[in-house]
């Protein structure tokens, strides 16, 4: 697969197949991601990997706790801007917009759209649920070296077959993470990841998100 057939057929997916993912391609993915460049190789990662009873039982807790009216202690990292400018708001309702048009959820329908946030706690059904921390004393830079950690290991699994969804949701219910996955106080959490064989006939595995185009975003020098 060349690579840039990777970049494109990356999307976020949120119905994945049952089918299981074999232990080794896993293995090889998270190999192959560590290559990843980081400042002064300090490869600051820190990956949990859950599969089988051990990711059923994690995504029961965080419904368990959800259902006790939990709605967790939130992320412990700004996931977004605290002000949002109209240019990306935009973009991120409109995005909104767009998977739950597809999802067939309509604007205001909250117990609909509660529904479907939930399911982000069962890895969207993947067999295997991934969970990407990072040492609280990491600076600034360290952040960078794990989003390229993150993008590698989504697009390594492209080159499976697989398929991928970053999901922030997790940070949210970090404490009950945590608890279960027996992470340290001293790590973040910063997202999880589904991974798995997606289900390619669902309807909301077929939105195919916008980008600004080139000029929007790029400054050029050339004289
Ligand atoms: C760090 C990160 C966290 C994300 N968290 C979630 C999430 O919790 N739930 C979800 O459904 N999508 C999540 N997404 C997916 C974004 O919505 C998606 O990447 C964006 O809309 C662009 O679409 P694409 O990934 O299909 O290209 C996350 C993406 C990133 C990079």
């Amino acid at each position: 697969m060349r690579v840039s057939e990777a970049v494109n057929s990356r999307r976020s997916m949120r119905v994945f197949k049952a089918d299981p993912v074999a232990k080794a391609d896993i293995e090889w993915i998270i190999a192959n991601a560590s290559r990843s460049a980081s400042n002064g190789n300090l490869q600051p990662w820190k990956l949990y990997v859950t599969m089988g009873p051990a990711r059923q039982r994690l995504s029961a807790a965080i419904q368990k706790a959800m259902d006790a009216g939990d709605n967790g202690p939130g992320a412990e990292y700004d996931i977004y801007p605290k002000v949002f400018a109209p240019v990306y708001d935009a973009r991120r309702k409109l995005v909104g917009k767009q998977l739950y048009t597809l999802l067939g959820v309509p604007r205001g329908d909250a117990a609909g759209m509660l529904k479907q946030f939930k399911k982000n706690y069962d890895f969207f059904d993947a067999p295997v649920g991934m969970i990407l921390c990072i040492e609280r004393g990491m600076g600034n830079g360290q952040w960078i070296d794990c989003g390229i950690f993150l993008d590698q290991l989504m697009l390594l699994a492209r080159e499976k077959g697989l398929h991928t969804c970053p999901q922030a949701a997790f940070s949210r219910f970090q404490h009950v993470v945590r608890r279960e996955l027996g992470i340290p106080d001293d790590q973040i959490v910063i997202c999880g990841l589904a991974l798995g064989y997606a289900d390619p006939d669902a309807v909301p595995n077929n939105l195919i998100t916008e980008r600004a185009p080139l000029q929007d975003f790029t400054t050029w020098f050339e004289a």
